[in-house]
């Protein structure tokens, strides 16, 4: 067998994971986290740096037969991409191994149908950055529906943050919202398969409403926005499976708000497992591995990235 390590560096998270056929030997990683602020490129950058070699160390356990080398080359902050590329190209000189650069979307994506039993299902990919509804059609990934501005993630880190609960928001605006009760009426912003939040963000600074109603309410419309047009795409492509992924994926409200809208069509929910959501380094070994045996790799001098790539340009 192959083995294959993957690194991953497009924003927040610095990780590293040892993939051997189908299993996955290692999946290490350390996340820049703020108590207070948001996530400053530098900072960020700065951060991998400081635990990049104990987590390689860590993912490596002291293997040196690495043959191939996958590694984020896109889309992310430049900052922090060009940390995981150097990693990456010093690495495959020292073990002599093949270098893959992949799509950190595309991994993201083809990791859920690794780790579930999805075979053709519209994908919906709520992250940080990105927020679309996104099906196989053709040869290619097509995007059927995306965010107008900011992905569901940025959207709910910048209402936290204002709200001072730090970086990332999600996971505590999720526990807040269990404890809310009343629902505010709030902007929903859906135009065929696409949506938007900036229009949102502005109208929750307005509100003098307890935090954890807000919280409540803001996920009750958001993720509605969300099924809505995952239900659409599924409609619109005839396909009967629905599989999520990216970080807002952990939430357990947007799960059961997916699940129930699939059971009322007769279509099959699958969400992979919370470390295979948010950022990791599995997932880009995963990718690496299914582009490696396509016989697509570059040299050392060609291993550069690509901020901002999108996932219908791969
Ligand atoms: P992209 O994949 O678009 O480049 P990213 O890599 O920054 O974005 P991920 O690691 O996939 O994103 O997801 C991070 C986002 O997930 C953050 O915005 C974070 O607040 C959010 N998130 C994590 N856990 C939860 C949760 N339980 N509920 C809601 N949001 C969550
Ligand atoms: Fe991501």
């Amino acid at each position: 067998m192959v083995i294959i390590l993957g690194i991953e560096s497009t924003a927040h998270t610095f990780g590293a994971a040892l993939l051997d056929g189908e299993t996955f030997l290692s999946n290490v990683k350390d996340s820049f986290t703020s108590e207070e602020e948001g996530m400053i490129p530098a900072a960020v950058a700065d951060h991998h740096i400081r635990v990049l070699s104990d987590v390689l160390s860590k993912a490596l356990q002291g293997r040196t037969d690495i043959e191939v080398i996958a590694y984020s080359a896109s889309p992310g902050l430049g900052h922090t991409l060009r940390i995981g590329a150097a990693a990456a190209r010093a690495l495959a000189k020292k073990f002599g191994a093949k270098l893959v650069g992949v799509n950190h979307c595309i991994a993201h994506l083809e990791i859920g149908k690794k780790e579930t039993t999805a075979k053709d299902p519209v994908f919906l990919y709520a992250s940080g950055v990105n927020t679309q509804v996104i099906a196989f059609h053709e040869g290619k990934f097509r995007i059927f529906g995306e965010t107008l501005d900011m992905g569901v993630g940025n959207f709910l880190d910048s209402f936290g943050r204002k709200k001072g609960l730090g970086f990332p928001a999600g996971p505590k605006i999720e526990a807040l919202a269990k404890k809310g009760t009343k629902l505010i009426d709030l902007p929903y912003s859906v135009k065929g398969m696409d949506t938007s939040f900036g229009g949102l963000l502005t109208k929750i600074e307005t509100l003098n409403e307890p935090l954890e109603d807000v919280c409540y309410s803001v996920q009750e419309t958001v993720f509605a926005m969300l099924v809505e047009v995952c239900e659409r795409a599924l409609a619109f492509t005839g396909k009967n499976e629905l599989l999520l992924g990216g970080g807002v994926a952990c939430n357990k409200r947007l799960q059961d708000m997916c699940s129930s809208m699939c059971k009322a069509r007769g279509a099959i929910f699958h969400v992979p497992a919370n470390e295979f959501l948010v950022d990791n380094a599995a997932m880009i070994a995963w990718l690496g591995k299914v582009t490696y045996e396509k016989g697509n790799t570059v040299s050392i001098e060609q291993a550069g990235i690509n901020p901002y790539e999108r996932t219908d340009e791969v």
